[in-house]
């Protein structure tokens, strides 16, 4: 899925958090974006979700406007962490079954196992460990076989058995042109597979570079 922001400003009522991004991504691409806590990583990816609303500058998903946008049915989300309700009572399996709403089968299979949720398939959401629902939700949102994949932090409490599972999980999406944003405070993480960095600062500025060439930032 192709993206492009065009001038994204947003602020929390007096606080300006993003201050005119811009950059464009094409199918395939992977961008992992940096900066330290409270420089608006979250902002950006609930912006692109229209979970808050953009008053100043534009977001376009295979060019067409976010916000001529229903249902973001090819779009695949991780929340951060805290960003999900743990005591809502809700099994590993109904989870996995509202993002596949289709009988269990190969692929279905492929990502439970890929994840390693078969010892807490049944289990309720809120008997998990935090590293145990964060590869829930990685397996939801893959199971929902997305175009544009975005994960804002995924591997914060998770093994490194499964951090790695998750990178090589991450290059065989990149290897199939799907689109991919990740959020980390790991600077080396999926380093290997990275075209572009977005990194911000506290000042709400950010530069946007491609590896291995030149900062195509404003
Ligand atoms: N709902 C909100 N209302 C007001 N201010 C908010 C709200 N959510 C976030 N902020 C502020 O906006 C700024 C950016 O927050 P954001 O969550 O985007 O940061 P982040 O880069 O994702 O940080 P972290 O690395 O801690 O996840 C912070 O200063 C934060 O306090
Ligand atoms: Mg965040």
């Amino acid at each position: 899925m192709r993206v492009n922001v065009n001038n994204l400003t947003f602020a929390y009522t007096q606080k300006l958090v993003l201050n005119n991004v811009s950059f464009s991504l094409k199918s395939g691409d992977f961008l992992t974006i940096h900066g330290k806590n409270g420089t608006g990583k979250t902002t950006l990816i609930r912006c692109f979700l229209k979970l808050l609303r953009v008053e100043n500058g534009m977001i376009f998903l295979d060019d067409v406007d976010i916000n001529k946008i229903r249902k973001f049915s090819n779009v695949g989300y991780v929340p951060q962490k805290n960003d999900f309700n743990y005591e809502f009572p809700i099994t590993v399996s109904e989870i996995l079954s509202c993002a596949y709403p289709r009988k269990r089968d190969a692929f279905f299979t492929q990502i439970v196992n890929s994840m390693d949720l078969n010892t807490i398939y049944n289990e309720n959401i809120n008997n998990l460990s935090g590293g145990q629902i964060q590869r829930v939700f990685i397996a939801r949102a893959l199971l929902s076989k997305p175009k544009l994949l975005i994960l804002d932090e995924p591997t914060v409490g998770v093994d490194i058995d499964n951090v790695n599972a998750l990178h090589d999980i991450l290059k065989k999406l990149k290897e199939q042109s799907i689109t991919i944003i990740l959020v980390s405070h790991d600077m080396d993480y999926c380093s290997d597979i990275t075209d572009y960095y977005l990194n911000f600062n506290e000042l709400g500025e950010y530069e946007f570079e491609k590896v291995g060439g030149e900062d195509v930032s404003s």
